[in-house]
């Protein structure tokens, strides 16, 4: 089970792991592959039980950029350094997938030099907290727009750079994900409202991403999918949202948390996350990944064998030991 290959689309894995991304703010300053990115990815992809390492959130426009020293994939300058980067992973046999990530009313004000933006200007609820304490301000629907090509041209540097697929990053309170919270979105326009309209920018990124990277590419999200806070998103929310991005094209659904990030208050087990990802399953044909609290190979395949993901993440055990279970 554990070592059977999976394709998606162009892509085949030569097993059920996976690196989720991990923040390690290792870059240049203006967000360029350095020396310690290459080390660190090197050594990971060196792992035989990785088959994909999903590189760090990179932003995809300045004002979308969370912290300093954060990957950039916003210029094509970038292009060069990221090439570096997917070869060294490449030459270790994992393959590689590109996060792409706009932060929305996360990212700090003294790192873009601006106010933030968001669906709404409202401040995050995200524990533990992120963003300023003054609200962003409320994109206009030409700033969607431009977000909307800003992911596409992302998706092509990505591709040209060498990544074998791409990730949209819509968890752990970024800007897609405060588009899909109703904590977060209370636009009254055709981004905000009900779920189907939370959705509109979703499905808006993943067919222009989808335009520009062609049919055979594989094109993944991260979903977070439940905010486990009051009036937040909700279990059921997840499973239609993850049916929407299925038929819109989306090849992978990788599900994680929502304004609680990538936790669960009080949760710490082996695939903490495994009610939306057994839900999920039952409704999209497409992989399905589930990341957070598996420590040992036993946990992903006790996991995998009871049939609650497809594939199988394995994020804090990989960042503190390249040599996990080797
Ligand atoms: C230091 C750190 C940085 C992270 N950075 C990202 C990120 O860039 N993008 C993302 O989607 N998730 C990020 N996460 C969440 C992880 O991908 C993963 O979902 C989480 O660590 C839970 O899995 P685990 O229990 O196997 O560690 C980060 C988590 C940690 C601890």
């Amino acid at each position: 089970m554990m070592n059977t290959a999976v394709v998606i689309k162009s892509m085949e894995l030569r097993g059920r792991v996976i690196m989720p991304p991990l923040g390690t703010y290792k870059c240049t300053e203006d967000g360029k592959v350095t020396e310690d990115n290459l080390e660190y990815y090197s050594a990971r992809a060196r792992n035989p039980h990785v088959s994909m390492i999903i590189t760090e959130h990179s932003y995809i426009s300045p004002e979308g950029q969370a912290k300093p020293r954060q990957l950039s994939v916003s210029d094509d300058s970038d292009i060069d350094g990221l090439h570096r980067l997917t070869d060294a992973i490449h030459a270790e046999g994992a393959k590689v997938m590109c996060q792409l990530n706009h932060a929305g009313s996360a990212a700090l004000s003294a790192v873009i030099g601006r106010q933030s933006l968001a669906p709404s200007p409202v401040i995050l609820p995200a524990v533990p907290k992120t963003g300023d304490d003054t609200p962003p301000a409320e994109l206009t629907k030409e700033q969607i727009a431009e977000i909307v090509c800003r992911f596409a041209a992302a998706a092509v540097r990505a591709k040209t750079a060498g990544y074998d697929a791409v990730e949209i990053h819509s968890a752990h309170a970024y800007l897609l994900n405060q588009f899909y919270s109703p904590l977060t979105n209370q636009r009254t326009d055709e981004y905000g409202g009900n779920l189907e309209k939370r959705l509109r920018i979703h499905r808006e990124v993943i067919a222009a991403v989808r335009e520009a990277v062609g049919a055979d590419y594989p094109v993944a999200i991260r979903l977070g999918g439940c905010d486990y806070m009051e009036g937040g998103s909700s279990l059921e929310d997840c499973v239609y949202a993850a049916k929407v991005f299925a038929q819109e094209g989306a090849d992978l659904i990788d599900l994680s948390g929502g304004m609680c990030r990538y936790t669960i208050p009080g949760h710490n087990e082996p695939g903490y996350f495994r009610a939306m990802s057994e839900a999920v399953k039952k409704e999209v044909t497409v992989p399905v990944l589930l990341t957070g609290g598996v420590k040992t190979m036993a946990d992903a395949e006790m996991l995998l064998e009871e049939g609650a993901a497809d594939l199988i993440g394995v994020g804090r055990e990989l960042f503190k030991n390249a040599e996990w279970e080797m």
